[in-house]
């Protein structure tokens, strides 16, 4: 069918903007499914050294004047954490459909405001959780939807890092970025792992979070340049939690940026009476014939998790089709997220409105 390239903008032309993101709308403007009509980034070398690179139409300093003159149809917010929300909302009023990295704000209420823009404008709004669209969570997804588990009952979401604080951009800033590796990494496993235990509604959380390396002089983060002052790191760089959900489900989650762990180590466990399925090792879990049993994958197909985003997203604006990660379910992150930390402050466990 013949139709009109969408005309996409990204917003922020940094790091993730320019490794994950620009390169896969690349991808399709050469299918001529869409034009890159605008890249817009504070730093006017940057956007348009964005603008060369990946053959947009313009480049801009100003994120509402783009909105005003570019005639858009997609935005794509790929800027610090503090500027999702608003950004999304102003695209979402502008008639644009949204694609808006992680996490999806700084608060509830702001993720709320968003969710109820969605419905006011009738316009698409996805956050970026690319972790659900590569091979392996697609097809434990599979297996989970055939009811093969059983009564899912818990699950756990760890990503532990020994050494690996960002140490470039806002990441270590409260005020810019909200939190440390609970909203930076965690938000990816939590969110991979509601999405496979079927998205149950939270109703409580018990959280901790600790600021143990990040401000230290003597931080030794292996590799991974520190660029900031270390008197700026102002977000955790430890956060442990138990949330509770609807009917008795739970889920254990663990993040760092630093500990003191013999190796990084990330996954998802789901936990079924029947079944349960772990994407590291990954496998599907249990006891048949007499004796314990796991199935594995000897074979998946390659799936880089942007890209499938993206092109997930496109297809969904080109044929009015609901987007895989629904906003709800990104305010149902959003909310366990606020309750961890507020949750931390109290010391006790907080109920999830
Ligand atoms: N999905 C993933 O795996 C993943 C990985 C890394 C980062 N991220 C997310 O991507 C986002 C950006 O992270 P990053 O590492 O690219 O950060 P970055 O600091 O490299 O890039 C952010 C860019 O936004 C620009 N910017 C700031 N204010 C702006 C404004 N008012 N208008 C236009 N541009 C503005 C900055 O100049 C910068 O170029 C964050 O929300 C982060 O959580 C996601």
């Amino acid at each position: 069918m013949n139709r009109k390239p969408l005309r996409v903008a990204i917003a922020g032309c940094g790091s993730i903007a320019t490794t994950k993101h620009l390169p896969f709308w690349r991808e399709l403007a050469m299918e001529d499914r869409v034009t890159i009509a605008a890249v817009c980034d504070l730093d006017r070398d940057r956007a348009q050294a964005c603008k060369d690179a990946f053959g947009a139409e313009a480049a801009y300093t100003d994120y509402d004047t783009m909105l005003e003159d570019a005639k858009l149809d997609i935005v794509d917010v790929c800027t610090h954490n503090r500027l999702h929300s608003p950004f999304s909302i102003a695209a979402l009023n502008g008639g644009c459909h949204v694609l808006v990295e992680k996490p999806m704000a700084m608060t509830a209420k702001e993720a709320a405001d968003m969710v109820d823009t969605v419905h006011a404008t009738g316009r698409k709004l996805m956050v970026a959780q690319h972790m659900r669209f590569e091979a392996h969570a697609e097809k434990l997804k599979a297996v989970i939807d055939t009811g093969e588990l059983g009564n899912i009952y818990t699950a756990r979401a760890y990503w532990l890092r020994r050494r690996g604080i960002p140490g470039w951009g806002k990441f270590h800033i409260a005020d810019e970025s909200l939190g440390g590796p609970l909203i930076d990494i965690g938000v990816h496993l939590m969110d991979l792992c509601l999405w496979l235990m079927g998205s149950p509604k939270p109703v409580a959380a018990s959280g901790q979070v600790y600021r143990m390396f990040g401000d230290r002089e003597d931080l030794v983060n292996a590799g991974w340049d520190i660029r900031y002052p270390r008197s700026e790191f102002d977000v955790e760089d430890f956060a442990t939690a138990l949330i509770r959900f609807e009917n008795g489900v739970t889920m254990n989650a663990e993040f760092s940026w630093a500990a003191n762990i013999p190796q990084e180590t990330l996954g998802v466990h789901v936990l079924g009476d029947k079944a349960g399925v772990s994407t590291s090792p990954l496998g599907i879990y249990g006891a048949k014939h007499g004796t314990l049993t796991r199935t594995t994958f000897d074979w998946l197909p390659e799936q880089e998790g942007h890209r499938g985003e993206i092109r997930h997203f496109t297809e969904c604006v080109e044929e009015d089709l609901p987007v895989r990660v629904q906003p709800e379910e990104s305010l149902y992150i959003q909310k366990i997220i606020d309750a961890i930390y507020r949750s931390s402050e109290a010391g006790r466990e907080l109920p999830i409105e």
